[in-house]
């Protein structure tokens, strides 16, 4: 009843070779019930539309909580929709941690975007400090939160979530099976407790840290695991489209 979503956050990579490459290896491929999400850098966006076919979904991977106006170097959800992008990644910890973006900042960013008509990926998760002092679940609860207040039930429907352990991205130090299916699954509980069965139910968990065409195919046999959110493997067109087949 979840559909599974993998996306590919190419951070700060790629170019205009690469959306060439990556998207004429998917857009031959078949994935069966995969939905697929491609965020690339936001100059390559334009490209990135017109080459992936319209079933693949763009994304960029930040946009403003304003409208519009004198914000130099930003990019907000009206050039993002008259583009035909309809999904942005927002609160990446690479945009908590280096850009100094608060829970209540991403809130206000989720909020606009769903609001104005993108759909969300919504990033959370906690730092390797924070899983030692056994403070996962008090950090992502707190980072659910700064998002919950700001949305209706409704709104929901256009979020996905993304559970990135921290101390997993970028570091070849994947979450097991078992620690990833762990909190996926008390994050359902929080929504059923806090927002409804409803949105518990439907709302797509992905996890991101290190995933690579290797060990898809555990996490993805994870029953609360809905999804990825892939950032190395991603670049590279077989690994990619070995984990987008991972449930064929
Ligand atoms: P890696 O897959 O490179 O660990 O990055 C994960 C990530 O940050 C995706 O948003």
């Amino acid at each position: 009843m979840r559909k599974f979503i993998v996306g590919g956050n190419w951070k700060m990579n790629g170019s205009k070779a690469l959306v060439n490459e990556i998207s004429g290896a998917l857009n031959a491929g078949d994935f069966g019930p995969v939905e697929i999400v491609v965020a690339v850098p936001a100059p390559l966006l334009p490209l990135a539309r017109e080459k992936f076919k319209s079933t693949i979904g763009v994304s960029a991977q930040n946009c403003s909580q304003e409208k519009s106006g004198a914000f130099t170097g930003e990019v907000n959800v009206d050039i993002l929709k008259d583009i035909n992008v309809d999904w942005v990644i927002l609160g990446h910890s690479e945009r908590r941690e280096i850009f100094k973006e608060s829970d209540e900042v991403v809130g206000k960013k989720v909020s606009f975007a769903i609001k104005n008509g993108l759909k969300v990926i919504a990033c959370i998760g906690e730092k390797l400090n924070e899983r030692e002092a056994n403070q996962t679940m008090q950090v992502v609860i707190r980072q659910l939160e700064a998002i919950r207040k700001e949305l209706s039930e409704a709104e929901w429907a256009n979020v996905v979530l993304a559970y990135e352990p921290v101390w997993a991205i970028g570091t070849g130090k994947v979450a097991t099976p078992q620690q990833a299916q762990e909190v996926h699954s008390e994050i359902r509980k929080w929504l059923a407790a806090n927002v409804s069965q409803k949105v518990a139910d439907e709302t797509r968990i992905q996890y991101g840290g290190s995933v690579n065409a290797k060990n898809c195919g555990e996490l993805q046999s994870q029953p609360d695991i809905d999804g990825f959110l892939v950032g190395g493997a991603s670049l590279k067109a077989a690994d990619f489209v070995t984990i987008c087949r991972c449930k064929l």
